[in-house]
């Protein structure tokens, strides 16, 4: 293309050349890298620069000059504006080649590693499948009161009626607590006077029942009184819990949770097993995926003398797979979490489960060296990946079988680099866990190479 050197603010016109990891449209000019949020692979475009680093460009979209065959309508009016889906405006077909893709590169380009990838195991629902919602809640200088989604890089609220990612419950919730707060005129937290009590409500939900948590400012606010009425006209099976976050800070909830109202616990019955949780205990968010790839990782597991379930949540996983092994240790940091497991243990009677409170790279390496080579291991961590203690752990102990669930194929790639050594890959399978965005859960199965 041209010579003109580009700078901020200037219009072009550019050929998205491909997709980039998340979702991007990637342009090239003067060999520099341009970011297209929501442009396609194929298209010309017009995009206007609003970002100029040293070695990559961010351009706004302005105008689709071709589209895409793969472009459709987005089903969602927020969609482009509320930072919250990337790729709603692909058809499934491409959101899910896009996602296989992507975990294709990151292995090649982050652990050189150039094995085939499954296809994209899909989700029943592309709308409506999340069990989980956060939104903020603020009011403007002019006294308005805002429930939304965060804009993208920004903590300017886009107002939101529904979420199509979220259950057929949100709208009425978000209405019922609006009114809720309007006629009771209780203040939102406002960012820049960093005043005002209400600052996020968080719903966890299973089936009919959900537990919504209001996080406010103020200890002593006490007023949910109104709020438990209004939502009674609506719903018959719910919680809500109070939590109290005085920071002004990125987290969203505070130390301290407050029991108000109704349900303390969701009541969850799966693979044969009862458990609860509560308003902070981890689920993974697609519940039909998470059966799938749980069912997966059951059939997979072929040595079950001794397994160990390392990042394990509120130990559901460690649970089902106890149903079938001698012995199953899960590791969990959260203190929470590990007694919704122990409930889940006593409940379901899994006297060869041992669930241990604790950081992965201090427990780890011990329990490896205990079970010396003789047990499987199923790693399911955070975004951020195995800690490289964890990673030399497993090197040093030599663990059968290793069955990795990740939802960022950057940090599962990284991991793999260094384990792919001892370990072969037998299958890499990647799962649509969060339609319409461009996260991505992938399972992998590592066997220990033969000496
Ligand atoms: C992706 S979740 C998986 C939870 C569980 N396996 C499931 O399917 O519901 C990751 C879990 O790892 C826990 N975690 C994060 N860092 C950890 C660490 N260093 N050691 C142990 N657990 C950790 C988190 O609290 C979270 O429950």
């Amino acid at each position: 293309m041209g010579e003109k050197v580009l700078k901020k603010n200037d219009d072009i016109t550019v050929n998205i050349e491909r997709f980039g990891a998340n979702g991007e449209g990637i342009a090239v000019y003067n060999n520099k890298i341009i970011f297209v949020p929501f442009a396609c692979e194929g298209e010309q475009v017009s995009a206007h620069i609003i970002c100029d680093k040293k070695s990559f460009y961010i351009a706004k979209l302005i105008n689709i000059i071709s589209p895409s065959k793969e472009r459709v309508k987005a089903p969602c009016p927020y969609y482009g504006k509320c930072g919250g889906c990337d790729i709603q405006h692909l058809s499934l077909d491409a959101q899910l080649k896009l996602k296989k893709n992507i975990v294709k590169d990151a292995l090649s380009k982050y652990a050189k590693i150039n094995v085939s990838v499954n296809d994209v195991i899909g989700s029943e629902k592309q709308l409506r499948y999340r069990n989980k919602f956060s939104f903020p809640v603020q009011q403007t200088d002019d006294g308005k009161i805002k429930i939304g989604m965060f804009k993208k890089n920004s903590h300017e609220i886009c107002e939101i009626e529904d979420c199509l990612l979220q259950s057929e419950k949100t709208k009425d919730i978000i209405s019922l607590f609006k009114e809720y707060l309007n006629e009771e005129n209780i203040t939102a937290y406002n960012e820049a006077t960093k005043s005002g009590i209400v600052k996020h409500i968080v719903v966890r939900e299973h089936a009919e029942s959900f537990i919504l948590t209001v996080v406010v400012t103020d200890e002593k606010f006490n007023n949910f009184r109104p709020l438990i009425q209004k939502l009674s006209t609506k719903f018959k099976s719910f919680g809500i819990v109070k939590n109290v976050n005085k920071l002004s800070n990125n987290v969203i909830f505070g130390k301290r949770d407050e029991f108000i109202y109704g349900l303390k616990e969701l009541k969850i019955q799966e693979f044969e097993i009862s458990y609860q949780v509560n308003n902070r205990s981890f689920l993974q968010v697609n519940n039909e995926v998470k059966n799938k790839i749980y069912s997966k990782i059951i059939s997979e597991i072929n040595y079950a003398k001794n397994v160990c379930d390392a990042y394990s949540g509120a130990g559901l996983l460690s649970a089902i797979v106890a149903k079938n092994a001698e012995n199953v240790y899960g590791i969990e940091i959260i203190p929470e979490a590990n007694i919704n497991a122990e409930e889940l243990k006593k409940q379901n009677g899994l006297k060869n489960l041992t669930n241990i409170c604790g950081d992965c790279s201090k427990v780890l390496p011990t329990l490896a060296k205990q079970l010396k080579s003789d047990f499987s291991l199923i790693l399911d961590p955070p975004r951020k990946g195995v800690d490289k203690v964890v990673c030399d752990a497993i090197i040093a102990s030599e663990p059968k079988q290793i069955i990795y669930l990740s939802c960022n194929p950057a940090t599962l790639a990284r991991d793999l680099n260094l384990l792919k050594d001892k370990y072969e890959i037998e299958f890499v399978q990647p799962y649509d866990m969060f339609p319409q965005t461009a996260n991505i859960e992938t399972l992998v199965k590592l066997n220990l190479r033969k000496a």
